[in-house]
């Protein structure tokens, strides 16, 4: 039984643009809403949307992402990240809709050595973390119907991406330095759709609230996903070089380990989770393929 009304906002990012691809055969009625269309940290536009369209599922994939960006833009970060999210949720709550929010590993410090379960307590090492952080408090605490899930290092066709940048830079033959003191598990932005999909075409939010890990299996640096990426983008390695993060002045810092264990997300959802070199792969010909 279907055909519920469900909007997903932030609908023109990298999970958003996948979204529409994944729900292409779903028997919901989806609204994907870009930020033209739903500003988030405007309460009346989301009250008004609601409304108009008698959602009972609101996937709210808008957010301010940019890391490095938000050591200076704090206010904005909050907004978007940590307010706006609570609005979302106050409005699913006066509905009695449910909000699928995402999140993000850098909620923690990283300094565990094991994979963050969802119980783990979050301490942000960065402005973007505190907001993403403040925002699923917000989300938890409004009383709304709630699935909070986290993922990690999220790459695609879409947009600007480490593994895109990647690409660009070994197609020039340019020199790269890369960490490989930060150790986390790559997501395939098509995978989290596909995970998101799932879980509202079989209505796999209704009893299982709460918080839930989502990344591609595996582990490893990012020096050893630029090195993978340009291994199956049939590009030389010799450019690419292994270096500590202290080698670059950055403003915000990132946690040396942020690998999310999904044990929870699998065995409530018994949804199959990629190999993220598998799905580096994939990701690796759908660009091919479209600059052919
Ligand atoms: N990217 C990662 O590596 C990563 C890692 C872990 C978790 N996540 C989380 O995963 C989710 C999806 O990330 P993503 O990579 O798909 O992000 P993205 O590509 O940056 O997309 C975010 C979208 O939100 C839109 N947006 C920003 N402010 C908005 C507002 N006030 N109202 C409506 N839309 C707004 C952006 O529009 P503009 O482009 O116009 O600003 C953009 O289209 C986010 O919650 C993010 O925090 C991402």
């Amino acid at each position: 039984m279907s055909g519920k009304t469900i909007i997903a906002t932030g609908a023109d990012g990298q999970l958003g643009r996948h979204l529409r691809l994944s729900c292409a055969g779903s028997s919901d009625r989806w609204i994907f809403a870009g930020r033209g269309d739903l500003d988030i940290t405007d309460p009346r536009s989301i009250a008004r949307l609601m409304e108009g369209t008698g959602a009972s599922v609101v996937v709210n994939c808008a957010a301010y992402t940019d890391v490095e960006g938000a050591e200076s833009h704090r206010d904005e970060a909050m907004l978007v990240n940590a307010t706006a999210p609570g609005y979302l949720a106050e409005a699913c709550r006066e509905r009695g809709a449910t909000l699928i929010h995402i999140s993000t590993d850098y909620v923690f410090d990283g300094a565990s050595s094991l994979p963050y379960s969802e119980e783990h307590p979050a301490s942000p090492l960065n402005v973007y973390g505190a907001s993403k952080a403040a925002g699923e408090r917000a989300v938890a605490e409004s009383g709304c119907r709630h699935i909070i899930l986290r993922t990690s290092w999220l790459y695609s066709r879409f947009g600007r991406n480490f593994v895109k940048t990647v690409l660009d830079r070994t197609a020039r033959g340019d020199r790269m330095e890369v960490v490989f003191d930060q150790t986390g598990s790559p997501t395939y932005a098509g995978d989290l759709a596909d995970a998101v999909f799932d879980i509202t075409e079989r209505r796999l939010y209704e009893g299982n609230e709460g918080i839930y890990h989502y990344s591609d299996e595996g582990v490893c640096s990012w020096f050893d996903l630029a090195r993978q990426t340009a291994e199956l983008a049939g590009r030389s390695v010799r450019t690419i070089e292994a270096c500590r993060s202290d080698r670059f002045q950055c403003k915000a810092r990132r946690p040396a380990f942020s690998v999310l264990d999904k044990s929870k997300f699998k065995e409530r959802f018994k949804i199959e989770i990629p190999y993220w070199r598998d799905s580096l792969k994939r990701c690796i010909e759908e660009i091919k393929e479209e600059t052919r």
